[in-house]
């Protein structure tokens, strides 16, 4: 019997109990496979169509995921009194938490979060510094149904920092070659992860952002399915104009391609959380 998505969401986010804030990033190695995208929009559905309380957490010094989640909402309720990167000196986020509405807030990114691995490197001992915003977000964690972060694509002490953070990573991957390859080494770093710092670590999934819709692209989503057929999500995301002018102009619904376009990433939404569900045996 397929169980309904307001079945899972009660399950997974109790609020009667004091339960705590499921942590996701959303990674991948390699640069602009829709990383960013990705987490702005199922922050939108997340918020606007789940009533569910969000903290996105953009650790890129590009501050893309900033950019992209103010191009939609152009006002917010209480900016932040401080910097991500004042907070991590004052050792406390609280004050870098800008409440976009009630359901949504978020800790901005910056270009002074590049000082961030000098900062870990003089501040903390070695063994320390992959703990850094581990720590940082525990005391936020009660206020929040779920937290993501957005990362850059490489190994530094960003992308570490916010992987052993996470409960769970979502994989975007597109279907093309180098990402192919990518991919398994990226499962790699999450297995060493899990297994040197964050033993709760799971891999809720693969997401393959079909780069088109030719043969090669369906030849490398086989792939995947065959070489991971648990963890490659069965619904997907395509290319989409629309997506990239949201991009540029923010998420929108008002016109019927938009709720086409919104559909599609409802459904990996959907199955994320799903997933999780599975994961933390609540389903
Ligand atoms: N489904 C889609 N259809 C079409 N274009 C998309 C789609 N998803 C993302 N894009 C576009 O692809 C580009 C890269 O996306 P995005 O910034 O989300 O990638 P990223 O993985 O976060 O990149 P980076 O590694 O630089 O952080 C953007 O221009 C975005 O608008
Ligand atoms: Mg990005």
């Amino acid at each position: 019997m397929e169980i309904k998505v307001s079945e899972v969401i009660e399950r997974l986010f109790d609020k009667k109990s004091s339960s705590e804030a499921i942590v996701i990033t959303l990674a991948n190695f390699k640069g602009g496979v829709g990383k960013s995208t990705l987490n702005s929009i199922l922050s939108y559905l997340a918020t606007e169509k789940y009533g569910l309380k969000v903290l996105q957490i953009d650790s890129d010094p590009q501050m893309n995921l900033t950019n992209k989640m103010y191009r939609t909402y152009k006002n917010v309720d209480f900016p932040a009194k401080k910097t991500f990167m004042d907070g991590i000196r004052a050792e406390n986020l609280k004050d870098s938490i800008t409440l976009v509405n009630d359901k949504l807030s978020i800790i901005e990114g910056e270009w002074d979060l590049a000082l961030l691995t000098d900062h870990i490197h003089k501040k903390l001992n070695a063994d320390a510094d992959f703990y850094l915003y581990d720590y940082l977000i525990k005391p936020l964690k009660k206020e929040y149904d779920l937290i993501f972060f957005d990362v850059i694509p490489t190994t530094t002490s960003y992308t570490s920092n916010c992987i052993v953070a996470s409960d769970y990573a979502v994989m975007p991957t597109q279907t093309e070659e180098d990402a192919y390859d990518n991919t398994k080494t990226y499962i790699d770093y999450l297995i060493t992860m899990k297994r040197d710092y964050n033993p709760k670590l799971e891999l809720a999934g693969i997401v393959p952002y079909l780069v088109a819709n030719d043969a090669v692209d369906i030849k490398l989503l086989k792939k995947y399915q065959e070489e991971y057929p648990d963890i490659t999500f069965k619904n997907l995301i395509k290319r989409s104009a629309r997506v990239k002018t949201w991009g540029l102009e923010g998420i929108s619904e008002y016109k019927p391609y938009d709720k086409r376009t919104l559909d599609m990433y409802d459904m990996v939404f959907r199955e994320m959380i799903e997933r999780i569900a599975v994961l933390k045996k609540v389903l």
